[in-house]
Protein backbone atom coordinates (compact mmCIF):
# COMPACT_ATOMS: atom_id res chain seq x y z
CA UNK A 1 0.00 0.00 0.00
CA UNK A 2 1.45 2.96 -1.07
CA UNK A 3 1.62 5.56 1.82
CA UNK A 4 0.19 8.69 0.17
CA UNK A 5 -3.00 7.09 -1.14
CA UNK A 6 -5.95 8.88 -0.39
CA UNK A 7 -9.06 8.33 1.73
CA UNK A 8 -11.62 9.31 -0.56
CA UNK A 9 -14.52 11.14 0.32
CA UNK A 10 -17.69 11.58 -1.84
CA UNK A 11 -20.93 13.25 -1.78
CA UNK A 12 -22.84 15.37 -4.09
CA UNK A 13 -21.96 18.36 -2.57
CA UNK A 14 -20.34 19.27 1.00
CA UNK A 15 -22.03 17.36 3.05
CA UNK A 16 -19.55 14.93 3.35
CA UNK A 17 -17.31 17.43 4.99
CA UNK A 18 -19.27 16.42 8.18
CA UNK A 19 -17.73 12.93 7.89
CA UNK A 20 -14.48 14.56 7.24
CA UNK A 21 -14.46 16.44 10.62
CA UNK A 22 -15.21 12.90 12.76
CA UNK A 23 -12.42 11.09 10.68
CA UNK A 24 -9.84 13.79 11.12
CA UNK A 25 -10.55 13.19 15.08
CA UNK A 26 -9.28 10.26 14.66
CA UNK A 27 -6.95 9.60 11.96
CA UNK A 28 -5.36 13.26 11.43
CA UNK A 29 -2.77 12.09 9.38
CA UNK A 30 -4.82 10.27 6.56
CA UNK A 31 -4.14 11.54 3.25
CA UNK A 32 -7.91 13.11 1.54
CA UNK A 33 -9.17 13.83 -1.51
CA UNK A 34 -13.14 15.27 -1.04
CA UNK A 35 -15.01 14.63 -4.04
CA UNK A 36 -18.00 16.98 -4.52
CA UNK A 37 -20.56 16.14 -7.06
CA UNK A 38 -21.60 19.69 -7.79
CA UNK A 39 -22.23 19.04 -11.69
CA UNK A 40 -24.91 16.69 -10.26
CA UNK A 41 -25.96 18.25 -6.75
CA UNK A 42 -28.79 17.86 -5.43
CA UNK A 43 -29.74 14.11 -5.70
CA UNK A 44 -32.29 14.57 -3.47
CA UNK A 45 -34.48 15.41 -6.35
CA UNK A 46 -33.03 12.71 -8.70
CA UNK A 47 -34.45 9.48 -9.49
CA UNK A 48 -32.71 6.07 -8.47
CA UNK A 49 -31.63 5.62 -11.98
CA UNK A 50 -30.05 9.00 -12.18
CA UNK A 51 -28.33 8.67 -9.20
CA UNK A 52 -27.31 5.29 -9.38
CA UNK A 53 -25.40 5.99 -12.48
CA UNK A 54 -23.84 8.86 -11.51
CA UNK A 55 -22.55 7.19 -8.63
CA UNK A 56 -21.10 4.26 -10.02
CA UNK A 57 -19.81 6.19 -13.39
CA UNK A 58 -18.01 8.67 -10.95
CA UNK A 59 -16.31 6.63 -8.58
CA UNK A 60 -15.60 4.25 -10.96
CA UNK A 61 -13.38 6.94 -13.06
CA UNK A 62 -12.14 8.03 -9.63
CA UNK A 63 -11.01 4.93 -8.16
CA UNK A 64 -8.93 4.73 -11.72
CA UNK A 65 -7.31 8.27 -11.63
CA UNK A 66 -6.43 8.89 -7.65
CA UNK A 67 -5.90 4.97 -6.29
CA UNK A 68 -7.13 5.88 -3.32
CA UNK A 69 -6.98 2.57 -0.18
CA UNK A 70 -10.54 3.38 0.41
CA UNK A 71 -13.48 5.07 -0.72
CA UNK A 72 -16.35 6.40 1.66
CA UNK A 73 -19.53 7.49 0.06
CA UNK A 74 -20.21 10.52 2.38
CA UNK A 75 -24.39 10.80 1.16
CA UNK A 76 -27.28 8.88 2.36
CA UNK A 77 -28.84 9.32 -0.52
CA UNK A 78 -25.86 8.06 -2.88
CA UNK A 79 -25.47 5.24 -0.44
CA UNK A 80 -28.81 3.75 -0.14
CA UNK A 81 -29.41 3.44 -3.91
CA UNK A 82 -25.46 2.69 -4.82
CA UNK A 83 -23.65 0.96 -2.01
CA UNK A 84 -24.25 -2.71 -3.35
CA UNK A 85 -23.77 -1.58 -6.87
CA UNK A 86 -20.58 0.38 -6.25
CA UNK A 87 -19.26 -2.27 -4.03
CA UNK A 88 -19.90 -5.05 -6.83
CA UNK A 89 -17.87 -3.38 -9.59
CA UNK A 90 -14.76 -1.69 -7.35
CA UNK A 91 -12.11 -3.87 -5.59
CA UNK A 92 -11.88 -0.52 -3.47
CA UNK A 93 -12.95 -0.81 -0.18
CA UNK A 94 -16.33 1.34 0.18
CA UNK A 95 -18.04 2.77 3.65
CA UNK A 96 -21.32 3.98 3.05
CA UNK A 97 -23.59 6.23 5.03
CA UNK A 98 -27.07 5.23 5.61
CA UNK A 99 -29.63 6.65 8.24
CA UNK A 100 -28.85 6.10 11.96
CA UNK A 101 -31.71 4.70 12.77
CA UNK A 102 -30.76 2.11 15.06
CA UNK A 103 -28.83 4.28 17.52
CA UNK A 104 -31.97 6.79 17.68
CA UNK A 105 -34.69 3.94 17.99
CA UNK A 106 -32.20 3.38 21.05
CA UNK A 107 -32.17 6.31 22.59
CA UNK A 108 -36.28 7.69 21.71
CA UNK A 109 -37.40 7.59 25.52
CA UNK A 110 -41.25 9.03 23.66
CA UNK A 111 -41.14 6.10 21.62
CA UNK A 112 -41.32 8.24 18.73
CA UNK A 113 -38.83 9.85 16.75
CA UNK A 114 -38.34 11.38 13.33
CA UNK A 115 -36.50 10.81 10.15
CA UNK A 116 -34.79 13.37 8.19
CA UNK A 117 -33.19 13.40 5.13
CA UNK A 118 -33.73 13.87 0.96
CA UNK A 119 -36.65 12.84 -0.49
CA UNK A 120 -35.02 10.31 -2.82
CA UNK A 121 -33.70 8.84 0.45
CA UNK A 122 -36.94 8.91 2.27
CA UNK A 123 -38.75 6.31 -0.08
CA UNK A 124 -35.71 3.72 -0.14
CA UNK A 125 -36.31 0.04 0.68
CA UNK A 126 -32.97 0.16 2.37
CA UNK A 127 -34.90 2.99 4.94
CA UNK A 128 -38.08 0.58 5.16
CA UNK A 129 -35.38 -2.24 5.85
CA UNK A 130 -33.85 -0.15 8.66
CA UNK A 131 -36.95 0.78 10.57
CA UNK A 132 -38.53 -3.03 10.50
CA UNK A 133 -35.00 -4.34 11.91
CA UNK A 134 -34.63 -1.95 14.03
CA UNK A 135 -37.75 0.63 15.06
CA UNK A 136 -40.09 -2.19 16.09
CA UNK A 137 -42.33 -1.23 18.49
CA UNK A 138 -41.61 2.32 17.73
CA UNK A 139 -43.06 5.46 15.88
CA UNK A 140 -40.66 6.36 12.83
CA UNK A 141 -41.48 9.57 11.05
CA UNK A 142 -40.06 10.63 8.14
CA UNK A 143 -39.68 13.90 5.70
CA UNK A 144 -38.04 14.77 2.97
CA UNK A 145 -36.48 17.90 3.54
CA UNK A 146 -34.89 18.70 0.34
CA UNK A 147 -35.18 22.70 0.96
CA UNK A 148 -31.78 21.88 3.98
CA UNK A 149 -29.55 20.76 1.18
CA UNK A 150 -29.08 24.82 -0.65
CA UNK A 151 -29.46 25.87 2.92
CA UNK A 152 -26.20 24.46 4.35
CA UNK A 153 -24.39 25.01 0.64
CA UNK A 154 -25.25 28.38 1.55
CA UNK A 155 -24.20 28.35 4.84
CA UNK A 156 -20.42 27.42 3.89
CA UNK A 157 -20.39 29.72 1.07
CA UNK A 158 -20.44 32.13 4.09
CA UNK A 159 -24.21 33.46 3.11
CA UNK A 160 -26.62 33.75 6.29
CA UNK A 161 -29.74 30.97 6.71
CA UNK A 162 -32.72 32.45 8.56
CA UNK A 163 -34.07 30.13 11.65
CA UNK A 164 -37.54 30.38 9.69
CA UNK A 165 -36.62 28.72 6.78
CA UNK A 166 -35.46 25.93 8.97
CA UNK A 167 -38.58 26.21 10.98
CA UNK A 168 -40.70 25.76 8.15
CA UNK A 169 -39.09 22.39 6.94
CA UNK A 170 -39.61 21.54 10.69
CA UNK A 171 -43.21 21.34 10.76
CA UNK A 172 -42.66 18.80 7.90
CA UNK A 173 -41.99 16.37 10.85
CA UNK A 174 -43.70 18.40 14.03
CA UNK A 175 -47.39 18.63 12.44
CA UNK A 176 -47.58 15.09 11.41
CA UNK A 177 -50.16 13.04 13.46
CA UNK A 178 -47.76 12.27 17.21
CA UNK A 179 -45.17 15.12 15.42
CA UNK A 180 -44.95 16.54 18.68
CA UNK A 181 -43.84 13.51 20.65
CA UNK A 182 -40.89 13.17 18.77
CA UNK A 183 -37.73 13.45 21.02
CA UNK A 184 -35.02 12.26 18.59
CA UNK A 185 -34.34 13.06 14.98
CA UNK A 186 -32.04 11.44 12.67
CA UNK A 187 -30.25 13.43 10.36
CA UNK A 188 -29.95 11.10 7.52
CA UNK A 189 -28.35 13.66 5.01
CA UNK A 190 -24.70 14.58 6.22
CA UNK A 191 -25.59 18.31 4.91
CA UNK A 192 -27.95 18.74 7.72
CA UNK A 193 -25.72 18.22 11.05
CA UNK A 194 -24.14 21.73 9.64
CA UNK A 195 -27.11 23.42 10.01
CA UNK A 196 -27.44 21.71 13.65
CA UNK A 197 -27.87 25.31 15.50
CA UNK A 198 -30.52 26.40 13.53
CA UNK A 199 -32.14 22.80 13.58
CA UNK A 200 -31.98 22.78 17.62
CA UNK A 201 -33.19 26.53 17.56
CA UNK A 202 -36.45 25.34 15.24
CA UNK A 203 -37.31 21.73 17.11
CA UNK A 204 -36.40 23.22 20.61
CA UNK A 205 -34.16 22.52 23.08
CA UNK A 206 -35.61 18.94 24.02
CA UNK A 207 -35.46 17.17 21.01
CA UNK A 208 -32.03 15.45 20.01
CA UNK A 209 -30.42 15.15 17.15
CA UNK A 210 -28.72 11.69 15.95
CA UNK A 211 -26.20 11.43 12.65
CA UNK A 212 -23.86 8.82 11.75
CA UNK A 213 -20.70 10.54 11.08
CA UNK A 214 -18.57 9.23 14.01
CA UNK A 215 -19.80 5.64 13.29
CA UNK A 216 -18.49 5.82 10.21
CA UNK A 217 -15.44 7.57 11.30
CA UNK A 218 -14.52 4.44 13.34
CA UNK A 219 -15.22 2.09 10.31
CA UNK A 220 -13.32 3.57 8.50
CA UNK A 221 -10.67 3.92 10.73
CA UNK A 222 -10.79 0.29 11.96
CA UNK A 223 -10.46 -1.00 7.96
CA UNK A 224 -7.18 1.15 8.06
CA UNK A 225 -5.28 0.74 10.85
CA UNK A 226 -2.11 -0.85 11.08
CA UNK A 227 -1.87 1.19 7.73
CA UNK A 228 0.95 3.85 7.02
CA UNK A 229 0.19 7.70 5.98
CA UNK A 230 2.01 10.17 4.49
CA UNK A 231 0.08 13.63 3.21
CA UNK A 232 2.77 13.75 -0.07
CA UNK A 233 1.49 17.21 -1.54
CA UNK A 234 -1.38 18.06 1.03
CA UNK A 235 -5.25 17.42 0.59
CA UNK A 236 -7.53 18.36 -1.89
CA UNK A 237 -10.75 19.22 -2.92
CA UNK A 238 -12.29 17.88 -6.71
CA UNK A 239 -15.18 19.51 -8.05
CA UNK A 240 -17.48 18.05 -11.54
CA UNK A 241 -18.78 21.32 -11.45
CA UNK A 242 -17.41 24.75 -12.40
CA UNK A 243 -14.35 25.34 -10.43
CA UNK A 244 -15.40 29.53 -9.85
CA UNK A 245 -18.20 28.39 -7.99
CA UNK A 246 -16.19 25.46 -6.11
CA UNK A 247 -13.76 28.13 -4.73
CA UNK A 248 -17.25 30.14 -3.37
CA UNK A 249 -16.54 27.37 -0.70
CA UNK A 250 -12.50 28.01 -0.01
CA UNK A 251 -13.06 29.53 3.62
CA UNK A 252 -14.98 25.82 4.05
CA UNK A 253 -12.10 23.57 3.15
CA UNK A 254 -9.20 25.88 4.12
CA UNK A 255 -10.70 25.66 8.21
CA UNK A 256 -10.52 21.93 7.27
CA UNK A 257 -6.70 22.22 6.16
CA UNK A 258 -7.48 22.04 2.34
CA UNK A 259 -6.83 24.78 0.11
CA UNK A 260 -6.34 22.99 -3.15
CA UNK A 261 -9.51 22.86 -5.10
CA UNK A 262 -9.12 21.52 -8.44
CA UNK A 263 -11.89 20.79 -11.34
CA UNK A 264 -12.71 16.66 -11.59
N1 LIG B 1 -25.61 14.91 1.18
C1 LIG B 1 -26.58 14.08 0.54
C2 LIG B 1 -27.14 13.04 1.51
O1 LIG B 1 -26.49 12.71 2.49
C3 LIG B 1 -27.71 14.69 -0.23
C4 LIG B 1 -27.69 16.05 -0.77
C5 LIG B 1 -28.35 16.13 -2.13
O2 LIG B 1 -29.58 16.22 -2.25
O3 LIG B 1 -27.58 16.07 -3.09
O4 LIG B 1 -28.19 12.51 1.31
Amino acid sequence: MDATSPILLFDSGIGGLTVLDEMRKVLPDAPVIYAADMAGLPYGTKSEAEVAARVAGLLGRMAERYQPRLICIACNTASTIALGMVRDVLETPIVGTVPAIKPAAALTKSGVFGLLGTETTMRQKYVDDLEHAFAVGKRLLRHGANELVPLAEAKLRGEGVRVDDVAEVAKGLVLQAHGREIDTIVLACTHFPLLEDELREAFGEDVDFVHGAQGIARRIAHLTEGQRFERGSGDRAVTTGELADFERLSQAFAARGIDRLEKF
